[in-house]
């Protein structure tokens, strides 16, 4: 086969409207045909969202894998929240993401998928245990308590890609990224990760000329990895990578940086010039929990990570030009002004649907977890 053919005709990822798989869908739309990150000639890409189907119901699942037929499947859909949704709802987290992977991956098999990249989170691991994390060590111990359903159903992947691989054969694998950012995260004030939190909070601190405060000491040090990034290693995964070991994906241990170091780095990129204070009443939580990257960097080959201003400068840019449709909380003003935003079409991809009303589940607050 040379290396512009394509292993599989139909490519479909679930979960596609949330800011992974924007990033995917972003690179899939504008990188050359053919090019190492991009659409290969004879591949169709299907980019889903919760509207397509409810992937927690396995009539429903099984309806889009009859429909399109995948050869491989990039599987992003989970339930995520924000820490007190999560400390609030355990079980609901745990049961929404059991059925979600074990139907998606149920679909996978009964229809001949060839292989599934499903996608897991560093709170798989456990919450005691020698730095830096590598893949072997998630089953060392239980998880950190406030998000244990969520951990143990994402933990529970690992173990169901080895029985499927154990009992049929088959080629089903899981990614494990650190901290994701970049553009079409969810920036809503009260539930989201750090970066797109303390952008939308200098922004309208800027905007209001009120002081910019930033929860806990900034001393907390943390690996960022940029979607568009992140998206060019599902992409690799997907054509060059047939283990059922997962892979860490991430910048390397050397690059983490503290939390005071993206908010300064925030305050340059909004232009903010008011106050600017840490409230160290507020929880730091985990001081860093260093992931290394050396597996997927030894498989790879060569492969350059975009510097952390640069994908920070881009995000700010991004959200300050797309305030009205971004995902900010405010999600009514993104209906009235015609949806909220996601990356243009591929070529060659059916349309996605309209984003259900499911993700109102949790009060409307459903959001994502590290
Ligand atoms: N963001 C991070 O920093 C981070 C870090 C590590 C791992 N991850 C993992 O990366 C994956 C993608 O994360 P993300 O940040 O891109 O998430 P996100 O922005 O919250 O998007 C979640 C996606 O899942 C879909 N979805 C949720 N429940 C569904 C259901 N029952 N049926 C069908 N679709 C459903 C949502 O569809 P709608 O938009 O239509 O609701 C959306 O497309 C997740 O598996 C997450 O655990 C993320």
């Amino acid at each position: 086969m040379s290396s512009s053919e394509t292993k599989y005709s139909t490519i479909v990822v679930t979960g596609a409207s949330g800011l992974v798989g924007s990033a995917i869908k972003e690179l899939i739309a504008t990188e050359p045909l053919d090019s190492r990150f991009g659409r290969k000639r004879g591949e169709r890409w299907v980019f889903l969202r919760s509207g397509d189907g409810d992937l927690k119901d396995p009539a429903q699942t099984d309806a889009i894998f009859e429909k399109y037929k995948p050869v491989a499947v990039i599987h992003l859909a989970a339930l995520v929240g924000g820490l007190f949704n999560n400390m609030r709802h355990n079980l609901t987290f745990l049961r929404d993401n059991i059925l979600i992977n074990d139907n998606v991956l149920w679909s996978a098999y009964k229809h001949d998928t060839k292989k599934v990249i499903s996608c897991l989170s560093t709170c798989v691991f456990p919450d005691k245990v020698e730095y830096p994390l590598t893949e072997e060590k998630i089953h060392l111990g239980p998880p950190h308590s406030s998000n244990f359903g969520y951990s143990h159903a994402k933990r529970m992947v690992d173990v169901q890609n080895r029985a499927y691989k154990d009992e049929f054969g088959c080629n089903f694998t899981s990614a494990i990224p650190t901290n994701v950012f970049g553009r079409y995260d969810n920036f809503d004030l009260e539930d989201s990760h750090v970066i797109p939190g303390l952008i939308h909070k200098c922004y309208l601190a800027k905007k209001n000329g009120t002081p910019f405060v930033v929860s806990g000491t900034g001393k907390p040090l943390r690996q960022f990895i940029h979607s568009l990034d992140l998206a060019r290693l599902f992409i690799w995964m997907l054509r060059e990578y047939d283990d059922v070991e997962p892979l860490i994906l991430s910048v390397g241990e050397d690059e983490e940086i503290s939390i005071k170091e993206v908010a300064d780095a925030i305050v340059r990129e909004v232009g903010f010039t008011g106050e600017y204070k840490f409230d160290t009443t507020k929880s730091d939580g985990q001081f860093r929990k260093p992931a290394s990257n050396k597996k997927i960097m030894s498989l790879i080959g060569d492969f350059k990570f975009t510097p952390f201003d640069e994908a920070l400068k881009d995000t700010v840019k991004w959200f300050t030009e797309n305030y009205d449709i971004a995902r900010t909380g405010f999600e009514s003003s993104a209906a009235a002004k015609g949806g909220r935003a996601q990356p243009k079409e591929p070529e060659d991809t059916p349309p996605s649907s309209p984003r259900a009303s499911f993700s109102a589940a949790l009060n409307g607050t459903a959001q994502k977890v590290l």
